[in-house]
């Protein structure tokens, strides 16, 4: 660090492969064991060669992300898991045949030649093949499998187009593959398949506990850790700090008569106060910016939508956002559990 910082557009990307030209300068870089930025279908990622302990050591240092979260591996051919994962139980093969590529990340037990420094020092890994045709080009273009977390600064909401990359780490990588917005906006879901017995997921997100429940003919359980505030959570990157935009968000269990009152109430203090609603409940606020995040009668438009619309308020200036609740079904369960996160355990509910 310091870097010029590198934008490499990609158009035309139905059609992309290994060999174009834009991949192919980023991804000497990634063979120089630096790291680039590039889109999958669910956030922008921060790849490196995942079996080079230099490259893992630079994703750490431009997110300023604390080196026992471990990182998810990227792969664009199923061939790949083999260097990675030390045995592929049953259960696994049936979500890879089901989910991959696609916004599944399973734990498998890790292979002798993945490094402790991916894996936060367990011995599991997290493998993921991602459902964009740019991110399975690019890491075919790299000739190896890519660690990525998120590309954002640790803390702040995941990127889900280049130019929120860009905001959080111009100058911290020397690149960004740009392929326009990304489509689901939450990030993988995380399943455990590494122990006997049931699949457990350990973070919600873009596929369903309702999918992996049809796909494996038996029932999935929930990490602890999101049900119960005490218990620790398996997957490590579950206990820190997530998603925050500049501004207090408050998450508000409750009407939006209760909502546009907690807003007057901050207003009269000589507070600037902005909500977080939908595309159906946004005429129904007055305050100093309110911000639709998709349609509440479409929920994978919210999914797409939240971490862009976190990131506008910022813009906004605002002293506090208020935001509204969804319900913890489907897609929705990976909602609550980002803005839950956001809000850091500021939850009111209104007395009914
Ligand atoms: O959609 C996604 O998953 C995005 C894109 C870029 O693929 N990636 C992403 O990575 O969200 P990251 O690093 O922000 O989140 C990885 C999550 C963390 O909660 C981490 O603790 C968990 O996966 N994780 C990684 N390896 C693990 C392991 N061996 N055991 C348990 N949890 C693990
Ligand atoms: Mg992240």
């Amino acid at each position: 660090m310091p870097y010029k910082t590198t934008v490499w557009t990609v158009d035309n990307f139905e059609q992309i492969s290994e060999k174009n030209t834009q991949l192919i300068q980023a991804s000497l870089w990634i063979k120089k064991d630096e790291v680039v930025a590039f889109p999958t279908e669910t956030v922008y990622g921060l790849g490196g060669n995942a079996l080079s302990d230099q490259a893992i050591s630079r994703i750490y240092e431009a997110k300023g992300r604390p080196s026992d979260n471990p990182l998810i591996v990227h792969i664009a051919e199923e061939g790949q898991l083999k260097e990675l994962a030390a045995e592929i139980p049953e259960k696994a093969r049936i979500l890879m045949e089901n989910f991959w590529p696609g916004p599944l990340t399973i734990i498998f037990p890790k292979g002798i030649k993945v490094s402790s420094k991916v894996t936060g020092g367990l011995d599991t890994v997290a493998v993921r093949m991602p459902d964009h045709p740019v991110a399975l080009a690019f890491i075919k273009a790299c000739g190896v499998p890519l660690a990525a977390p998120s590309a954002n600064l640790s803390g702040k909401p995941s990127p889900t187009s280049a130019g929120h990359v860009f905001d959080d780490l111009s100058g911290r990588i020397p690149g960004i593959v740009d392929g326009g917005q990304t489509g689901i906006g939450v990030e993988s879901t995380v399943v455990d398949c590494s122990v006997d017995g049931a699949v457990t997921i350990l973070r919600p997100g873009g596929v369903t506990k309702e999918q992996l429940e049809e796909a494996l003919g038996s029932e999935v359980g929930l990490d602890p850790a999101f049900t119960e505030k005490e218990a620790a959570p398996k997957s490590p990157g579950m206990k820190y700090t997530h998603y925050a935009p500049d501004a207090p968000f408050v998450l508000v269990d409750g009407s939006r008569e209760f909502i546009q009152s907690l807003v007057d109430k901050a207003r009269a203090e000589g507070r600037r106060a902005g909500v977080m609603t939908t595309a159906e409940n946004e005429k129904f606020y007055n305050a100093d910016a309110v911000i639709p995040a998709g349609e509440r009668s479409r929920p994978e438009t919210v999914a797409a939508a939240l971490y862009d619309t976190l990131r506008t308020f910022n813009e906004a200036k605002v002293d506090v956002i208020y935001g509204e609740v969804f319900p913890k079904t489907g897609v929705g369960y990976a909602i609550m559990n980002r803005l839950e996160k956001s809000a850091g355990g500021n939850i009111v509910a209104e007395n009914k």
